[in-house]
């Protein structure tokens, strides 16, 4: 296979800071991490995808699974500025299943404040699910605002804004390949 040339950093982007390899190394971890753990379950496994950053993280993800599971999303909007932290997280699209008895693990990009995870727990702890579980590809440990404890994590992260694999600023880098850090944003 001839290698896919990758993207150069813009002058927007410092470095890379998580390359596309390590990413893969570090999914298929978890991927049998989760087949380990869900290898016994009675009952439906349902991954839920946090729209939009955690697509291409999804898919990777889903197609490591042996264990038998279907996808669905969900889509979340948090009130006030993209960049600023309100804790206002409000739901834009559901998740076309019905959650009740079904084990659920949340897909979700970046843990950051800690509002999206929480907010999403709870709601969907409402539901009945058989249980509930969050996976997120990467943690900024330094930001939380809230206590949340995801139960998978990919890669803890500086207080850093990052693209890439799905993660974006203003909709520009999602498709990156590897994790860049950009230059600090002006707020
Ligand atoms: P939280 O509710 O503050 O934990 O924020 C979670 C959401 O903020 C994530 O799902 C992302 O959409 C977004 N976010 C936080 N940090 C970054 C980043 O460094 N790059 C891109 N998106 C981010
Ligand atoms: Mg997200």
């Amino acid at each position: 296979m001839t290698p896919i040339a990758l993207p150069p950093l813009t002058k927007d982007l410092v470095r890379v800071l998580i390359d596309a390899d390590t990413i893969q190394r570090r999914v298929n971890e978890l991927a049998d991490i989760i087949n380990r753990d869900y290898d016994k379950i009675e009952g439906t496994l349902i991954l839920v995808g946090v729209l939009k950053g955690s697509f291409i993280f999804l898919s990777d993800l889903c197609r490591k699974l042996n264990v038998k599971h279907a996808v669905d999303f969900i889509s979340l909007s948090s009130y006030g500025s993209s960049s600023k932290i309100t804790g206002n997280v409000r739901m834009i699209m559901d998740t076309r299943e019905n959650l009740e008895d079904k084990h659920v693990i949340i897909v979700e990009d970046i843990l950051d404040s800690g509002h999206t995870l929480d907010y999403l727990s709870r709601n969907f702890a409402a539901r009945k699910p058989a249980s509930l579980k969050s996976v997120v590809l990467l943690d900024k440990p330094e930001r939380r605002r809230i206590e949340f404890k995801p139960d998978y994590v990919g890669f803890e992260i500086p207080d850093v804004w990052v693209v890439g694999y799905g993660l974006d600023y203003a909709e520009k880098y999602r498709t990156l390949p590897y994790i860049a850090e950009m230059l600090p944003v002006e707020e």
